[in-house]
């Protein structure tokens, strides 16, 4: 699988995830639910981080691009920590879920696929997001088994 193709199904994967939590009136289940978003995101978020936007990054034209990107991933984040820290029969739970959707939301759909992989598919050669994409998926793995 290429980068592109490796993130988006990322994006693909939390999204039927918030979908099965959004309105879940079982808690517990919607706790599991979102206790596995937390873990995609953050994987996912990692290896945005540590290898594909500094591979993005290169290109001068898409430098701001990955800044404002790292600012979204920062309130993605601080949401999910305070998500973690409420207690399971808070009433903020639910708002605070809707707003991690569409926060994501926005940031996957609107800016990562909409915006910057149309760029990044301009400036990197096939091959060459090939190679990106086996880096993340390995990257991905490490992660995975140091969470676990
Ligand atoms: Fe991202
Ligand atoms: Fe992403």
């Amino acid at each position: 699988m290429n980068a592109l193709e490796l993130l988006k199904t990322d994006h693909q994967k939390v999204k039927e995830l918030f979908k099965k939590a959004e309105g879940n009136k079982n808690e517990k289940q919607q706790k599991q639910l979102f206790d596995q978003i937390k873990a995609e995101l953050e994987t996912h978020a990692h290896i945005e981080e540590t290898i594909f936007y500094p591979a993005v990054a290169k290109n001068e034209d898409l430098k701001d691009m990955v800044l404002e990107s790292l600012e979204e991933h920062k309130q993605v984040k601080t949401l999910l920590r305070e998500m973690e820290n409420l207690t399971s029969d808070s009433e903020k739970f639910e708002p605070k879920l809707k707003v991690l959707m569409e926060n994501v939301e926005h940031h996957a759909v609107e800016e990562e696929e909409g915006k910057m992989f149309p760029k990044v598919r301009k400036f990197m050669k096939p091959a060459a997001l090939d190679e990106l994409g086996k880096e993340l998926e390995a990257a991905k793995g490490k992660k995975v088994r140091k969470a676990s």
